[in-house]
């Protein structure tokens, strides 16, 4: 059987009386696709918060590979490979994408603190940097000022900020979320195309982009996981069909 990445038994959190998330069993393999699917207030962004520290949770628990890390801090989830995108608005539109990974590169080195010093004597993460950007097609703007970029590259860049964490799971809340109708395949692409030692979880609202990109589909109703199964798995499933999204959901799976 193929090593488990992440696995959690029966997760979730309360608020108060209120089960936001509860009894999730989800288990990551290296190189899957995971979509998280479900209604708004579903508990996908709690899940994730769950996953990464930021929430600790009320019941059960999370293993990265065999270790149970629920007591870990987001740092130090991070530094063990749970890494999620950062927020757009931690990116300094000023700079280039080719510096603002750098930088994190550097971080990630500890070598933050002699940052004043050129860049480019870093031989060594300037080509990561730059192999980076070029894995998520941003090799072409790379020297351009980030609050230039079109917001779906800012997204792409955040992604490469995230990779450069070096991830094993990498968790990404609504990638394509703000970006024009039709851009959003080049996000999904890159991630289709990560490497496959690595396991990407991704919540995302539009049908066609889920069906076409994730080899599993989780769906959230309530907080709880109601089916976990590929795309042929869920589509036609009863509870699905039931709970929450209806023909016309059922219409895009199959043509997709
Ligand atoms: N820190 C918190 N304190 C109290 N309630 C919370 C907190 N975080 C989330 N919730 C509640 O938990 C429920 C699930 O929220 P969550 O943001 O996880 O949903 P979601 O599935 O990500 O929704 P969306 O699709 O709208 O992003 C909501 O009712 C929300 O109000
Ligand atoms: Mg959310």
């Amino acid at each position: 059987m193929t090593a488990t990445l992440l696995n959690t038994t029966d997760l979730g959190i309360n608020f108060g009386a209120f089960a936001a998330v509860s009894e999730v069993n989800l288990r990551l393999i290296p190189g899957q696709r995971q979509a998280l699917i479900g209604p708004n207030g579903a508990g996908k962004t709690s899940l994730i918060n769950l996953l990464t520290g930021v929430y600790k949770p009320t019941f059960g628990s999370i293993y990265l590979g065999e270790e149970n890390i629920n007591q870990l801090s987001f740092d130090a989830r991070v530094r063990k490979g749970l890494v999620r995108t950062f927020q757009l608005n931690t990116l300094c539109l000023g700079m280039t994408p080719l510096d603002t990974v750098l930088m994190a590169l550097a971080e990630r080195e500890n070598k933050g603190h002699v940052w004043w010093k050129p860049t480019y004597q870093f031989d060594a993460l300037y080509a990561e940097a730059e192999q980076l950007l070029q894995q998520v097609g941003l090799g072409d703007v790379m020297q351009h000022k980030v609050g230039e970029l079109a917001y779906g590259k800012q997204r792409l860049l955040e992604i490469a900020l995230a990779l450069a964490l070096k991830p094993k799971v990498l968790l990404l809340d609504e990638p394509a979320a703000g970006i024009p109708e039709g851009e959003s395949d080049e996000i999904f692409h890159v991630i289709e195309q990560l490497p496959q030692t690595m396991s990407v979880v991704f919540i995302e609202h539009d049908m066609d982009l889920v069906f076409h990109f994730a080899q599993r589909i989780a769906v959230l109703v309530a907080g709880k996981i109601i089916v976990d199964g590929t795309a042929d798995e869920i589509v036609d499933h009863p509870l699905v069909r039931e709970a929450y999204l209806g023909a016309d959901f059922c219409a895009k799976g199959k043509a997709a």
